[in-house]
């Protein structure tokens, strides 16, 4: 049930009935749209203003044509014209009743889309860095929440697998595999691509070996194709380690690297060539675009094809573009990708709106964001100034983890507290950056993400077991309030009925904007609503057994909530820590 929806309709109609211009229906409905959180219609002023109207005198106007009967037993304007709606208590405990019985807690299922998500893209031969760090659980959560909803999603991995760096990295492994040590030496992905690259640079005649097998990779050869695999294949199951260690849903079928659209290239370089797009120029064929301007002040060119015939990471793009929406029929497609590609991309999809090769009624969106940071504030490094290795990052985690939870629970079996350890210790990790605001750069700080205080995962994973608690506490099974009806009388019953009912706004600002902070923040703030309620509202000692249930059940609310919630962030609950 998204109450901010039905609320603005409510107030849309309202103005409507009240004299606002119907013709533009759309800015009425922007204007009448309620604000998330307080239930405030703040539009009045703009309307008014179009009417020539006093704003509190058109507010008047509204209420009068407002029938929110069933839903809201008291309505008020505030300050210049602000109309303030306090939803009903019968209507917050019908929906928390609905909410309860329902398995997807009552959230209503959206047309569904096919939507394209472009997440995580390690490159081969390559250590995973913290910037895929970032696109991965950042993608990760928006999937689940897209998927949550009832939509077809498409996970696309765009692994950097292509390019002329293969033919180094072939005579490299062939050399190596020469002396037996193919694996042990992609065993570190780092050095073999850094060893790799010396030889290329030192070595004429490996130089020579490797531009040879570039030609031939591109040309289908069985030899180069077989190498190439194994280079692809070693980097994706050292990946896919990382992605089950941080629970993150991709697998090995979402990869739909760069080298997939290799084959569509020079059809596109041909026709953009014939739509009169792309142009030669000194050797190369380049796309002007109007749109951005050189230092110069000219329109600015992005070459699709070097001089030498090779392709780019633009090329690559826009047929992938093209791809995801003539072949995977997307509705919709995000990109999760770092700040910095932003210039990249729009230049791309410039091109790909120009040859029409997707609509404009199917959107294409940079989700991007910031850089993680260290304590000082410069870009995250170890120590020695080098890119951080995912998986040192997790160990580091987990050990971290560890000595935090056998601290506070020194009677706990082994085996649960390391169960507890990785929930909490790659919860932490994932919750840290899920939390901020993704547009921003974020300092990754070992002793905030790990507090049990604040925003963090510890302690949305702690509130969540407090709730389960006072189950314990009570001793009545779930079974036994199927039936027991809900009951709101005081302010904090009330407070925690209507944050609980607003897990849909919620879902679906994150389904929009692709912005989990949303989430993590509507779910710190329903964990401190329910400390309130259960600090003043008694449970087991309550005075009647209907109160009794009917408190109960807001609990049972509230930890489902909480765990589809992070389960939608991907982090994990237990029952106890
Ligand atoms: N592999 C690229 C990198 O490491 C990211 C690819 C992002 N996706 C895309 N469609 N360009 O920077």
């Amino acid at each position: 049930m998204n109450i901010q929806a039905l609320l603005s309709e409510k107030v849309s109609q309202a103005m409507i009935a009240a004299g606002a211009p119907a013709d533009c229906e759309a800015q009425v409905r922007q204007s009448a749209k309620v604000q998330f959180g307080d239930y405030q219609a703040n539009g009045v002023m703009a309307v008014a203003k179009k009417l020539g109207m006093a704003p509190r005198q058109l507010a008047e106007q509204v209420l009068s044509h407002l029938s929110l009967d069933g839903i809201a037993n008291n309505v008020e304007i505030a300050g210049p014209g602000f109309i303030n709606i306090f939803l009903a208590p019968e209507f917050l405990a019908e929906h928390v009743s609905t909410a309860l019985k329902s398995d997807r807690l009552g959230i209503s299922q959206p047309q569904p889309q096919t939507i394209v998500v472009d997440y995580s893209a390690p490159n081969v031969a390559k250590e995973m860095h913290v910037g895929h760090l970032r696109s991965t659980i950042i993608g990760d959560a928006s999937v689940r929440t897209l998927e949550f909803l009832g939509h077809n999603v498409i996970r696309a991995n765009h692994v950097g697998d292509w390019g002329t760096q293969f033919g180094m990295l072939i005579a490299f492994l062939e050399l190596k595999q020469q002396e037996n040590a193919g694996e042990m030496a992609l065993a570190d992905l780092e050095a073999f691509y850094r060893e790799a690259k010396k030889h290329y640079d030192e070595d004429a005649e490996f130089a020579e070996r490797a531009r040879g097998y570039v030609v031939k990779l591109q040309g289908g050869d069985e030899y180069c194709r077989e190498m190439w695999r194994k280079l692809v294949d070693i980097t994706m199951s050292q990946n896919q380690k990382n992605y089950e260690r941080l629970n993150v849903t991709l697998t090995r079928k979402d990869v739909m690297g760069e080298s997939l659209y290799n084959p569509m290239l020079p059809g596109i370089v041909a026709d953009l060539r014939a739509k009169g797009l792309a142009v030669e120029s000194e050797g190369a064929t380049v796309v002007f675009l109007d749109e951005y301007k050189n230092k110069e002040g000219e329109p600015m060119g992005v070459i699709i094809q070097k001089k030498d015939g090779g392709y780019l990471y633009t090329t690559t793009d826009i047929a992938c573009a093209k791809y995801r929406y003539e072949t995977l029929h997307a509705d919709r497609v995000l990109y999760y990708i770092d700040s910095r590609q932003h210039q990249h991309l729009m230049q791309a999809w410039t091109i790909v709106r120009k040859a029409g090769y997707v609509p404009e009624s199917v959107p294409l969106e940079h989700h991007m964001f910031g850089m993680m940071l260290g304590k000082d504030g410069k870009p995250f490094k170890t120590r020695a100034g080098g890119t951080v290795k995912l998986s040192d990052l997790l160990d580091e985690a987990l050990e971290r983890a560890r000595r935090l939870v056998a601290e506070k629970n020194p009677d706990m079996p082994a085996d649960e507290l390391e169960k507890l350890a990785n929930v909490v210790g790659i919860g932490a990790v994932k919750y840290a950056d899920l939390s901020k605001n993704r547009t921003t750069d974020y300092v990754f700080d070992w002793d905030n993400m790990l507090a049990f205080e604040g925003n963090t995962a510890p302690y949305m994973q702690y509130a969540y077991t407090r709730v389960l608690s006072v189950f314990r506490k009570a001793g009545i099974e779930e079974s036994v309030l199927e039936n027991a009806p809900v009951q709101i009388n005081e302010e904090r019953e009330s407070q925690l009925a209507a944050r609980l009912l607003q897990f849909e706004e919620t879902l679906s600002v994150v389904a929009r904007e692709g912005t989990p902070h949303v989430m993590c923040a509507y779910l710190y703030d329903l964990a401190g609503l329910f400390s309130s309620f259960y600090e003043h509202c008694p449970i087991i000692s309550a005075e009647s057994d209907d109160v009794r249930h009917s408190r109960l059940k807001l609990a049972l609310l509230t930890a489902k909530t909480l765990k589809q919630g992070l389960d939608t962030l991907g982090i994990e609950t237990v029952e106890r820590m």
